[in-house]
């Protein structure tokens, strides 16, 4: 990949090695046009200049240990470098009968609540083989007052003007992710839009736009992992996940200062470089904005949302997750296959 800037703050032996083919992703100004031509055409791009979340630049290990508060935080464990989300809601399902349904799945990462001064000593003393960690929290009212100053300090009148012009829905929360080096959340979609601040240390983000669902295999939506890839870029299995072959994405390494734009439904998988220390990061989720007029044939984000809709229907009519794929294979096979 060509260094966005010409710089000295990380080296190509930072990224992880995966197969596929990646171009970069564009990178611009805050003043320049080109923002808001592939912001408003649902295109990533990666933002400088700004300043958005400028008043953190002061985070660090010491600073959060003083001033997060005494509140739980919400921090992942995991055995290994991936962070693969899943919902806790979707383990279990009352069947018809009364019995429980159980999906066959296994938990990657326990969620533990500590406080800060907890994680912060466990970022500290860690050695190779043991458990990782991942803060992930919300900022709202459990953190302590210097940080809201800070959040209270962030660019609102940037953010609000690009909420505006693009008619996105409220802002439903800012993510604080504290990562140890090296960890990875894999390739997964959200149903917001998303800008991502980088405050301290690089990611590294691949992206893949929605039109590539065939190619990246996401689960069933009962299932805990819905939204996620199935694929494991680090061991791909591409007797099972043929079209993977044909997955095209884009990349960029974000550093301090950067803010990366996550178009809703994009596919994305976030690393924290390796032997670049912890990293920090915030984003900010907005609700898509209303529908407006429809425009045929629909975009690639438009059919995923169909296809959920599908899927959740079948299973609110069929009432158990083990008949929605005998019927959709039912409904296609010999029909409209080939
Ligand atoms: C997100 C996201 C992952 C990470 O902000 O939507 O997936 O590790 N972040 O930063
Ligand atoms: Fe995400």
């Amino acid at each position: 990949m060509k260094m966005a800037q010409n710089n000295t703050e990380w080296n190509e032996n930072q990224l992880r090695k995966y197969d596929f083919t990646l171009e970069d992703i564009p990178r611009f100004d805050c003043n320049d046009p080109n923002v808001d031509i592939l912001i408003s055409s649902n295109r990533p791009v990666v933002i400088t200049g700004t300043n958005l979340v400028s008043t953190a630049n002061k985070w660090n290990l010491e600073y959060l240990e003083k001033n997060m508060g005494n509140s739980d935080f919400t921090v992942f464990v995991s055995r290994n470098h991936i962070f693969k989300y899943y919902d806790e809601k979707k383990i279990t399902r009352p069947l018809a009968n009364g019995e429980i349904y159980k999906v066959d799945f296994v938990p990657p990462t326990t969620r533990r609540d500590m406080k800060i001064s907890e994680f912060i000593t466990k970022l500290k003393q860690w050695k190779r083989g043991d458990d990782r960690l991942y803060l992930q929290q919300a900022l709202n009212n459990t953190i302590g007052s210097s940080i809201v100053q800070d959040f209270r300090g962030f660019n609102w009148s940037w953010v609000n003007v690009k909420q505006k012009a693009n008619s996105w829905g409220p802002l439903t929360s800012n993510l604080l992710l504290i990562s140890m080096e090296g960890n990875v959340t894999p390739c997964h979609y959200d149903e917001q839009q998303n800008f991502f601040a980088e405050i301290r240390g690089h990611k590294r983000c691949i992206l893949f736009p929605p039109e590539q669902f065939e190619c990246l295999y996401p689960y069933p939506v009962y299932h805990p992992h819905d939204r996620q890839s199935q694929v494991d870029f680090e061991k791909p299995d591409y007797s099972r996940f043929p079209k993977l072959r044909e997955a095209r994405g884009m990349q960029a390494v974000i550093g301090p200062g950067d803010v990366l734009y996550i178009p809703i439904y994009w596919w994305h998988h976030v690393e924290s470089l390796m032997r670049g220390g912890y990293t920090i990061s915030v984003n900010f989720w907005y609700k898509a904005g209303p529908t407006g007029e429809i425009v045929y044939p629909l975009k690639g984000h438009q059919k995923v949302a169909i296809m959920r809709n599908v899927e959740k229907m079948l299973l609110e009519a069929l009432q158990d997750p083990r008949e929605v794929g005998p019927l959709l294979r039912t409904l296609v096979l010999g029909r409209y296959t080939e």
